[in-house]
């Protein structure tokens, strides 16, 4: 019973172990030998230049190349390249441990086993968490470079970041002086300047560091074509034609013809919400589709075209510029307040008014007892009532005017009196 269990799993343990010595002895005798002194030295500030000797007793028939690969922080970066030659070039990370390994291979030599790999590493100086973090550059107008960072979190707050830049076409790297620091945020300004008919441009090198030991540096290679943000277009003009409007602005100095868009935005009687977007491929465009009775407001901002630069950066905005009648808003906020104001005081007024003329009209009935009274308690006076001459006419008249005044203050009075009501 135990026999055939045993045998069952010696046998597949066995042929495993086989294999593996077989396999191990076959390809021992054709390993290539490894290179040998591999090593690296920098190139301006951000280039690592890796070196590295052949290995010795390579047979004639083998088609020799190196492998080689890069490790960040123990992470293959799985950018391999096969070369013949006897060094490779890549960006430094200063602030990583960064590793370089090579081996040999013979190409189309299914005889024999690439070598073992051969590693170099290049440490990183200072003290982790001090170097310089969120580098970002843009380049503005094709004129200078703009570089910010923040310092590292384990930095001291007096560290003094400097930057250095090299690109080819530089003899050296050069330190850029024209810095400045605003509420944690260190920036740098330099002359990145080339002839207008440059159509490619080199990538650029930048190194952060402080003459402190202590302050762990950092390197960046940056495309300058994706940094591209172009000036602010100025000299806007708006005139009137026929058909619309025309809106011009004026051309860039330093950008090609053909390397800029634009976007100008029609905003309708301050109607900032909802400004149309008008694209133009050249420094003008005409307006159609304008009301004669509404002002118009234009801005435009400029953009890198994509068959010149590789960037998402675009211009700022114009300053604005407004043309056409404008119905004044203000005028609108005093009518509508005004209108409805003279409205209510005159209606007040006309009610007063027509109170009064309604007593002159319909007078009120006059109180019985009073009418009694004075026809019976006052008869000279009523026998005169009737008019007889002129003077006398006057007179009455008068009386008549001043009975009617009186009325109306015993009406009013009347009115106002709740006891009267009661009655
Ligand atoms: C690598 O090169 C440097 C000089 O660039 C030299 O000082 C150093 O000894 C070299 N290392 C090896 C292992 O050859
Ligand atoms: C790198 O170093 C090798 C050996 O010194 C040299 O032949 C090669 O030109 C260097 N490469 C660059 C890009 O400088
Ligand atoms: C290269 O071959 C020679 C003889 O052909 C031998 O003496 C030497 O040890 C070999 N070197 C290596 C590194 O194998
Ligand atoms: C090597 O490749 C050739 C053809 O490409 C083939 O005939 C030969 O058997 C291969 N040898 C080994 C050891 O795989
Ligand atoms: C800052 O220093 C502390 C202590 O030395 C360390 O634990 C931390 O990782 C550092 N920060 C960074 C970003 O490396
Ligand atoms: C930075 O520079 C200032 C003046 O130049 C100096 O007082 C300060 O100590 C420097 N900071 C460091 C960390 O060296
Ligand atoms: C330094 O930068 C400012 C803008 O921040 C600029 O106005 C000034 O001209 C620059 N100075 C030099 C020497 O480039
Ligand atoms: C940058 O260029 C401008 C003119 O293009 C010049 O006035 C200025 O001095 C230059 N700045 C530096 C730091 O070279």
């Amino acid at each position: 019973m135990a026999v055939p269990v045993a045998a069952s799993l010696l046998c597949p343990l066995l042929l495993a172990v086989c294999w593996v010595v077989a396999a191990g002895t076959a390809a021992g005798e054709k390993i290539l030998p490894s290179p040998s002194n591999l090593n690296y030295s920098f190139i301006h500030i951000c280039t690592l230049n890796w070196t590295w000797n052949p290995p010795e007793n390579i047979s004639s028939g083998c088609n020799l190349e190196y492998s080689s690969d890069i490790v960040i922080n123990g992470v293959p970066e799985d950018r391999r390249e096969w070369s013949k030659s006897r060094f490779r070039v890549t960006d430094a990370h200063l602030n990583e441990e960064m590793r370089l390994r090579v081996r040999s291979e013979c190409k189309n030599d299914n005889t024999s086993e690439p070598s073992s790999w051969v590693e170099t590493s290049l440490l990183p100086k200072g003290i982790p968490g001090t170097a310089a973090v969120d580098l970002s550059c843009v380049w503005h107008n094709l004129e200078y470079m703009a570089c910010t960072w923040r310092p590292g979190e384990n930095a001291s707050s007096d560290t003094n970041y400097t930057l250095f830049y090299w690109f080819d076409g530089l003899e050296n790297p050069t330190k850029c002086s024209n810095s400045s620091v605003g509420q944690g945020i260190f920036e740098c300004i330099f002359n990145f300047t080339f002839p207008k008919i440059t159509s490619t441009y080199p990538p650029i090198s930048i190194l952060i560091r402080d003459d402190s030991e202590e302050i762990r540096p950092v390197c960046a290679s940056k495309n300058p074509t994706t940094l591209v943000k172009p000036a602010t277009p100025r000299q806007l003009t708006l005139s009137k034609t026929n058909d619309g409007i025309d809106v011009k602005w004026s051309e860039s100095e330093t950008f090609p013809k053909t390397c800029l868009r634009y976007e100008v935005i029609k905003y309708c009687n301050g109607d900032l919400d909802n400004g149309e977007i008008i694209p133009s491929e050249v420094n003008s465009v005409p307006v159609a589709d304008i009301d004669a009775n509404s002002k118009y407001t234009f801005k435009v901002r400029a953009k890198p075209k994509r068959e010149c630069y590789n960037s998402d950066f675009h211009s700022d905005w114009s300053e604005e510029k407004s043309i056409g009648e404008k119905r004044d808003s203000t005028i609108y906020i005093v009518l509508i307040i005004t209108i409805p104001l003279i409205v209510a005081v005159s209606t007040i007024i006309l009610l007063v008014y027509l109170k009064r003329l309604k007593i002159l009209i319909l007078p009120p009935i006059p109180d019985p007892r009073e009418i009694l009274k004075r026809m019976f308690g006052d008869q000279n006076e009523d026998s005169q009532s009737p008019a007889k001459d002129d003077p006398m006419n006057a007179f009455d008249r008068l009386i008549i005017e001043e009975e009617i005044n009186s009325l109306i203050l015993t009406e009013t009075s009347e009115s106002t009196n709740p006891e009267k009501e009661n009655r």
